[in-house]
């Protein structure tokens, strides 16, 4: 998405009041000048995130979470920052003035020429298949129990066996160099061939809905191949994207629910019997960018993949991505091997759906997929096994499911519930709490003069000014980034304030997070400049105290007795400088 100017961002800030847009997502308690929510942005039990509707900001004092209006809006929905400044201008009845954000702007147009190409293509694929050319592969399809209403949805069709693409392009005038680049043709020789030849295809489309890649299976032929697929451009990454991912946005929403499955034809038989909340990874590991696609359709995640090793392999590996962006997938496993689409073949649609109405936690597939790899005849493997399930346990917050899940543990191992229970309490939860504390160990007066110079710089111009012509660097690098940032939108706007300077820093939590941190720090507002300058002092002190540290290390390692006497001369001159 195209950038928002900052003066565009701002004047949305202020017609808007955060409480209003915060209060659309969560309950709200007041107390005194301040409201309280339960954060949404950590397990949380009581309300620990506060909104200041004088500040116009949330902050959570358990998990750090912080920001602006936009800041939550983008990380409440897992959207772009840009697209939050938009959502909320358009709710609050202030469409932006801004004209550009509209479909056409949110790609760069360089790559238009590529988008045409492949539209042109898809739609020559779809007609072939309806010719007398494709009656074979029609067949194939209906044999499937693919229909004609399918057929039309998904676009599926049909690539013949000559090289009509590349004609087909050079006569509408595009260049023989982008066909390759894209994928959609090969050059040898001179001679210029289409890739995708005799086989059923299946377009693959962005998160936008545009076609960037095709899918292209064998249906007549015994090629070793089964599918072929577009070769990764700068349009197409495999990675990025989801098959089925824009028709699925409603579907999931609807139905407060995505399901995820392996292949394009699982999508397509489980949208034939009418669940249609479902995208496909395409045989690929699910990526990082994958995770957070699937976030955005819903936070209630079904992993469906093939019943075989490999299906199960890629449901323990699609947990540890799906995981770390706090995502707890439910999982269905099905008998015999089969794939979605096998299955729902040979034992019917309600067989399915009773899968879908009996989801396996994550916690009890981790729980039967390692009870299976255990040895229960090797104490140690069964205590590898049962230290693994403990990791898994802590996170259980129903009570009833943890004590049964314990006894059957329990009753699996000969252990008591006891032990059991022991080990539990013994991990130490990976929640963000305690991360935070972890961090908030004690500084030293160095690291203090830092923050608390960033403190005065985020109030005070004249802090500012001090910083650019007295200090040299700033030790700690996030600190520093800030302090880089103050300046940059001080000379831009000539005036500082915490609120507004956030809303420079657009999607850059964790800069947000840390300048709010410091901004709450208990600190008397109006202070002599004496006091900052203090800690610029405080701040050089450091420096060279760490430049000092850093020569009497390497001095102790030096054999060379001449480079050494040169390294202590050298110390000598620093230490007149500091202390
Ligand atoms: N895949 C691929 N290339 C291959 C094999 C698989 O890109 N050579 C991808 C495809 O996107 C496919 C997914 O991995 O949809 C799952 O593969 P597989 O289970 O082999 O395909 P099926 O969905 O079972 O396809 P079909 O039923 O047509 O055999
Ligand atoms: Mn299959």
């Amino acid at each position: 998405m195209q950038k928002i100017p900052y003066d565009e961002i701002l004047n949305i800030q202020r017609k808007v009041d955060i409480v209003d847009v915060i209060g659309n997502y969560l309950s709200l308690t007041r107390k005194g000048k301040n409201y309280f929510a339960i954060c949404p942005f950590h397990d949380d039990h009581n309300p620990s995130m506060s909104i200041s509707s004088e500040k116009q900001i949330y902050t959570c004092f358990v998990c750090g979470a912080s920001g602006n209006v936009f800041n939550f809006v983008m990380n409440y929905e897992h959207i772009s920052f840009y697209e939050a400044v938009s959502k909320v201008a358009s709710n609050a009845g202030f469409p932006l003035s801004f004209k550009n954000i509209s479909k056409v702007s949110l790609k760069d147009n360089k790559y238009d020429k590529y988008y045409k190409m492949f539209d042109i293509v898809n739609k020559y694929y779809q007609n072939n298949i309806k010719t007398v050319y494709g009656k074979e592969a029609l067949s194939y399809l209906h044999k499937r129990k693919i229909t004609d209403d399918i057929i039309k949805e998904f676009e599926i069709g049909l690539s013949l066996d000559d090289n009509n693409v590349s004609k087909l392009l050079k006569s509408k005038g595009y260049l023989e160099s982008d066909m390759v680049d894209i994928g959609l043709c090969g050059k040898k020789d001179n001679f210029i061939y289409d890739i995708f030849r005799n086989r059923i295809t299946f377009p693959l489309c962005d998160i936008e809905g545009n076609t960037v890649g095709f899918s292209a299976r064998i249906y007549n032929s015994d090629d070793q191949n089964k599918y072929v697929n577009s070769k990764e451009s700068v349009i197409f990454k495999k990675g990025d994207l989801l098959y089925n991912y824009k028709r699925a946005i409603n579907y999931a929403k609807e139905k407060g629910q995505i399901i995820i499955v392996e292949g394009f034809m699982d999508v397509i038989r489980l949208y034939s019997i009418g669940i249609k909340n479902v995208v496909a990874t395409m045989g690929t590991a699910i990526t990082k960018q994958h995770a957070k696609l699937i976030r955005r359709l819903s936070k209630n995640v079904v992993l469906c993949f093939d019943g075989d090793k490999a299906g199960e392999k890629a449901t323990i590996s699609a947990l540890e991505v799906l995981n770390d962006i706090e995502l707890e997938p439910k999982i269905i496993r099905l008998e015999q091997n089969l794939d979605p689409d096998d299955y729902i073949i040979q034992k019917g649609k309600d067989a399915f759906l009773s899968h879908l109405k009996n989801l396996m936690s994550s916690i009890q597939f981790k729980l039967e997929v390692n009870k299976e790899k255990t040895d229960f005849n090797d104490y140690k493997e069964v205590s590898n096994y049962v230290n693994s399930i403990a990791g898994e346990l802590e996170k259980i917050d129903d009570k009833i499911v943890y004590e049964l899940t314990v006894k059957k543990l329990a009753n699996e191992t000969g252990l008591d519930v006891s032990t059991i229970n022991s080990l539990v309490s013994n991990i130490p939860k990976k929640e963000k709490k305690i991360i935070t504390k972890a961090k908030s160990i004690t500084k030293n007066k160095y690291e203090k003069a830092e923050e608390y110079l960033i403190y005065y710089m985020l109030k005070d111009s004249k802090a500012i000014l001090l910083y650019q012509n007295k200090v040299s660097y700033l030790s700690n690098d996030k600190l520093s980034q800030i302090a880089i940032k103050i300046l940059e939108f001080y000379e831009k706007k000539g005036y500082i304030n915490v609120t507004d300077f956030t809303l420079f820093l657009e999607d850059n939590n964790e800069l947000i997070d840390e300048v709010l941190r410091i901004d709450s720090l208990n600190m008397p507002d109006d202070v002599d400049i004496c006091v900052i300058k203090d800690y610029i002092n405080t701040i050089d002190v450091g420096i060279i105290k760490r430049e000092i540290d850093k020569l009497k290390e390497k001095i102790s390692s030096e054999q060379d007795v001449a480079k050494k006497v040169v390294l202590l001369e050298k110390l000598a001159t620093l230490k007149k400088k500091g202390v």
